[in-house]
C-alpha cells in the first residue's frame, strides 16, 4: 500500500500531513471504495452502503444508551472522522438529525459528497488531516471514527483529533473510535500512511487523560479493531 523506504531523517509533522493527503488521494483515484473496505475490489453502490448499515447497526444501535442518553437521534449533530467514500456517512445520516464529516482527502470527500447529494443533512469537509478547524465551532452531541485511525502513523495526530473532539462535544457527550490495538504494528513508520501507530489500554487511558475525556470502555485490546468508548465529563 504505498509502502516506502524508511527514511534516514525523521519527518516533520507538515511532511506527514502532506503525505496523508496525497496517499488518501491516489487510493481514492485508484480504487476508493476498496481503499475504504478491502473486503472486494469491486463493489457496487448498493453492497458498498449496505456494509456500513451493518457497520452502523453493530457500532451504533446496539449501543444507543451511551450514544443517545435518553435524546432523539433526529435531535442530534454527529461528527465523524474519516469518511471515506460515505460508506458510514449514509447510514448515519440516515439516523441522525445532522452529520458533519470530515476527511483528510480532497478525493475521498468528492466522492462521498457525489454519492450523498440526496441526504441534506450531510455536510463534508476536507481538513488538513490533524484538527477540526475546517468544522464551524459548533456543539457535537455525539463523535464517531470507525477504521481510521488505524492508518494514522502519529500518536501526536491522534492526540490532536480527540483533543479537538474534546472541544467541540457537549459535556457528557461520547466519542466512540477505533484504534490500531495490534502491538505489532507499534513501531510502525512515520511516513507509512496505511499502518498506524498502535494503543494498549494504558496508554488509551493516559491520551484520555490527557485530552479531558473519561475512558469509560474498550473493547478488542490487542486486536486491530481496538474501540475505544471516551466521555467528556459533565459541567
Ligand atoms: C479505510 S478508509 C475508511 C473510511 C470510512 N471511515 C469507512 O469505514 O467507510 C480511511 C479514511 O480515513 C481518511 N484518513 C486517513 N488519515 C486521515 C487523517 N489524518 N485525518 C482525516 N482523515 C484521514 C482517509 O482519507 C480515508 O478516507
Amino acid at each position: 500500500m504505498f509502502r516506502r523506504l524508511r527514511r534516514a531523517k525523521p519527518i516533520s509533522l507538515t511532511e506527514q500531513l502532506q503525505l496523508m493527503q496525497a496517499d488518501w488521494d491516489k487510493r481514492a483515484r485508484k480504487n476508493a471504495r476498496y481503499f475504504v473496505s478491502t473486503s472486494r475490489t469491486d463493489w457496487n453502490d448498493q453492497d458498498f452502503f449496505a456494509s456500513g448499515e451493518r457497520a452502523i447497526a453493530e457500532d451504533i444501535l446496539t449501543d444507543t444508551a451511551d450514544i443517545y442518553q435518553g435524546k432523539d437521534p433526529a435531535g442530534m449533530r454527529v461528527l465523524e472522522i474519516g469518511c471515506g467514500a460515505g460508506r458510514l456517512t449514509r447510514a448515519l445520516s440516515g439516523i441522525f438529525g445532522e452529520i458533519h464529516a470530515v476527511d483528510v482527502s480532497g478525493e475521498m470527500v468528492a466522492r462521498a459528497r457525489a454519492a450523498l447529494h440526496d441526504r441534506p443533512n450531510v455536510t463534508f469537509y476536507q481538513n488538513n488531516g490533524c484538527d477540526l478547524a475546517a468544522v464551524p465551532p459548533l456543539v457535537f452531541d455525539f463523535a464517531y471514527s470507525s477504521n481510521v485511525f488505524q492508518h494514522i502513523p502519529s500518536r501526536e495526530v491522534i492526540d490532536t483529533y480527540v483533543r479537538e473532539v474534546h472541544r467541540l462535544l457537549r459535556p457528557g457527550a461520547l466519542f466512540k473510535f477505533q484504534v490500531e490495538g495490534n502491538p505489532s504494528a507499534r513501531d510502525s513508520s512515520p511516513d507509512d500512511t496505511w499502518h498506524g501507530v498502535s494503543f494498549n489500554r494504558e496508554q488509551a487511558t493516559a491520551m484520555a487523560q490527557r485530552c479531558g475525556f473519561e475512558h469509560r470502555y474498550s473493547f478488542g485490546e490487542g486486536h486491530h479493531y481496538f474501540w475505544l468508548w471516551f466521555f467528556k465529563p459533565p459541567a
